[in-house]
């Protein structure tokens, strides 16, 4: 069999279809838990321990009072920019890896993965990602900070009236500068995350290679 022919038979717009699905289907499961995360980070942010009301006593605690006093869908404060930002993030990345691995960039001579070059190309492809989708990680981490209810409120309030308004309130205010301010932040997160994921991943595709014969379905399942 010819790891080329397998790991090229699909389109890259279908590759960057299925990625995308993943990649969505995943963030609105995730998106309730990043919400109760930055309302705990932000809660007695920049105050003396004991000096603030516990407002969110505990993750379930906080996901209860949000979804009793702003209603269901506050768990799913900022979704549509998250998602963007998984869409760019994960289609960059994904696409990356799939061109070092078609083009044998990524590849020993043996056609096995060559783990340092896979790394960097993993990690450069997640920083390049994480750029250009800063403006949606902005918007959606505002949004998600953001409380409809005086009483719930921790941190600063944008107070945003929708998504996208947000995103016209930052051009009105800075253009390109106030869209992405604080881009550089989840570099070195997305660095290690992104080669780390993308390598083990690479590693893992070649080890069912070696099971190709006996599990063709599930390695044609995985990773065409
Ligand atoms: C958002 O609204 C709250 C309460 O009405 C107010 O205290 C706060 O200053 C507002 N924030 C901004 C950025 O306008």
């Amino acid at each position: 069999m010819n790891s080329t022919n397998l790991e090229t038979n699909k389109p890259i717009a279908v590759e960057f279809f299925l990625a995308a699905t993943a990649a969505v289907g995943a963030g609105i499961f995730t998106n309730p838990i990043d919400v109760i995360k930055i309302r705990l980070q932000l809660q007695g942010e920049l105050e003396a321990r004991g000096a603030y009301r516990t407002i969110y006593k505990n993750t379930f605690h906080a996901g209860y009072v949000i979804a009793k006093h702003e209603g269901i869908l506050a768990l799913q404060s900022g979704i549509r920019s998250a998602l963007a930002f998984q869409v760019v993030l994960n289609g960059i990345r994904l696409g990356s890896y799939k061109i070092g691995r078609s083009y044998g960039i990524t590849n020993n001579d043996d056609g096995k993965t060559n783990i340092m070059k896979t790394c960097l190309l993993s990690g450069a492809a997640g920083v390049v990602g994480c750029v250009l989708g800063s403006p949606f990680y902005l918007v959606k981490t505002q949004m998600q900070a953001q409380s409809t209810e005086a009483t719930l409120a921790v941190g600063h309030q944008h107070n945003h009236t929708s998504e996208w308004s947000a995103f016209k309130g930052l051009w009105k205010e800075a253009g390109i500068a106030g869209l992405y301010q604080r881009w550089y932040a989840n570099i070195p997160r997305v660095f290690i995350g992104s080669a780390t994921q993308l390598t083990t991943f690479s590693l893992v595709g070649d080890w069912l290679k070696t099971f190709s014969v006996s599990f063709p379905d599930l390695w044609a399942f995985i990773f065409q």
